[in-house]
């Protein structure tokens, strides 16, 4: 058993390498997977959940070669993927089952995926809902939409949707199999959400039209099929979600700077150096090429005092995997930290509102859950403790980020599920803790 031990450190004066973009990672995969001739990919983070997407894309079919650390060269279908000889295993992520259920349902094949004992109870119902009404016959055989899931895909009507959550995995599924039905298949968004399917797609080639968000950011996203993609060379920036634990660590310790190149910074993405800076950190992020498809640059983050914020309504979506350690940096800003309208965390790899806040108590702060987030109360001296991270790799590292500030020991046990997104996280926070 794996465990992260750690305890209160200095100011942290660090220039850290950020792993690949997990969202862009997989996407990667599969759209240099699902288009005609040769791509090259480079920075694609080596983690478990995206190396689930490159497995299940080799057994649909694709030729995939790694060529090199983050470095992976991939031959694709030409569009035609083909029936996988077993089970297409999925492990610990939602991103690739709901994409690939997009991408399955306009396949003429049948493909039964499955995952882990943490994926197997997420709802996939949001994505069986309109790939079943293109066409697409789908068996949640874990009962009420959960899976193991069996697609069965073939000639698909368009359709136009309008999501009722912002979800960009929901979004990213009805475009995808959007892009073999002949005609218009639209999405309607109700609020922002990462758009790297969107940003993505373009440079594989696919003509999309990218509607004007309202002031509520309510927007339509369409597309005429059927569309191929072609191959094309894709560099994937450093992922922010990852830079999201350093961020709330470099903000709230005193003396700290800590700089961080290469990172995404797609404004779908930046919601956490928003929240930060509202809470008075010093970050500054500079672009270094405004103008690529996926912008990324260097970030630097500067300690000082943090105060308590209120995160909810349409910055939610941003800020979606970074609330577990935000609401870290709520425990240690002084004054009280709301968050609200996240009722999604329940369903993320654990139920993340509960872990948080039972996680947080353990370590003397005082929480109160509610159905869609928690009110922290901040400012308390934090004290190290024995603690559960239930396999959730960003519930792992949050209270890693917690125990840097903690009096006495902080043991975070079973942290192997660390690997799903940020492998190097280990070896980074003993380099951060001098050891
Ligand atoms: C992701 C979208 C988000 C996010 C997840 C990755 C993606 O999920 O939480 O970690 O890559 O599209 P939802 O679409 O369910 O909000």
């Amino acid at each position: 058993m794996k465990t992260f031990t750690v305890r209160a450190c200095g100011p942290i004066n660090a220039d850290l390498v950020i792993p690949g973009d997990k969202s862009m990672s997989h996407r990667s995969a599969m759209f240099a997977s699902l288009a005609e001739g040769r791509s090259v990919i480079t920075g694609f983070l080596e983690a478990e959940d995206c190396l689930s997407t490159v497995g299940a894309m080799r057994a649909l079919g694709a030729t995939i070669k790694h060529a090199g650390v983050g470095t992976f060269v991939v031959e694709g279908t030409g569009g035609r993927l083909s029936q996988p000889a077993g089970d297409v295993d999925c492990g610990n992520s939602g991103t690739t089952m709901r994409l690939l259920s997009g991408i399955i349902a306009s396949q003429p094949i049948r493909a039964r995926m499955i995952g882990d004992a943490s994926l197997s109870k997420r709802p996939m119902g949001r994505v069986i809902k309109p790939l079943s009404e293109m066409g697409a016959r789908f068996t949640a055989e874990g009962g009420e939409g959960r899976p193991p899931l069996v697609v069965e895909g073939g000639s698909l009507t368009p359709l136009s949707y309008e999501m009722p959550v912002a979800s960009a995995q929901v979004k990213s599924a009805v475009l995808l199999a959007g892009l073999s039905a002949e005609g218009e298949t639209s999405v309607v968004e109700p609020g922002a959400c990462r758009d790297h399917t969107e940003r993505m797609l373009q440079e594989f080639g696919v003509k999309l039209e990218l509607g004007t968000p309202n002031a509520e950011g309510r927007r339509k996203i369409s597309l005429k099929g059927p569309q191929k993609l072609k191959g094309r060379d894709f560099a994937v920036p450093g992922d922010i979600s990852s830079a999201a634990f350093w961020l709330v660590a470099g903000s709230a310790k005193q003396g700290s700077e800590i700089t961080m190149r290469g990172v995404g910074l797609n404004p779908t993405r930046t919601g956490i150096i928003s929240v930060l800076r509202r809470m008075g950190a010093d970050i500054t992020a500079t672009p270094s090429d405004p103008t690529a498809a996926e912008p990324s640059g260097t970030i630097v983050v500067k300690g000082g005092k943090l105060t308590g914020t209120v995160i909810a309504g349409a910055e939610i979506p941003n800020v979606i995997d970074e609330l577990p350690v935000l609401a870290v940096a709520g425990a240690l800003a002084s004054g009280k930290t709301i968050i609200r309208d996240a009722k999604e965390l329940r369903v993320k790899e654990t139920d993340r509102i509960a872990a948080v806040a039972g996680n947080l108590r353990a370590m003397g702060v005082n929480v109160t859950e509610t159905e869609d987030g928690m009110e922290i109360e901040g400012g308390a001296p934090l004290h190290g403790a024995r603690l559960q991270c239930f396999h959730d790799h960003r519930i792992a590292m949050a209270f890693a980020i917690a125990g840097l500030f903690a009096e006495g020991e902080t043991v975070i046990e079973k942290v192997e599920c660390v690997a799903t997104s940020y492998p190097t996280f280990s070896s980074t926070l003993d380099a951060v803790l001098g050891r």
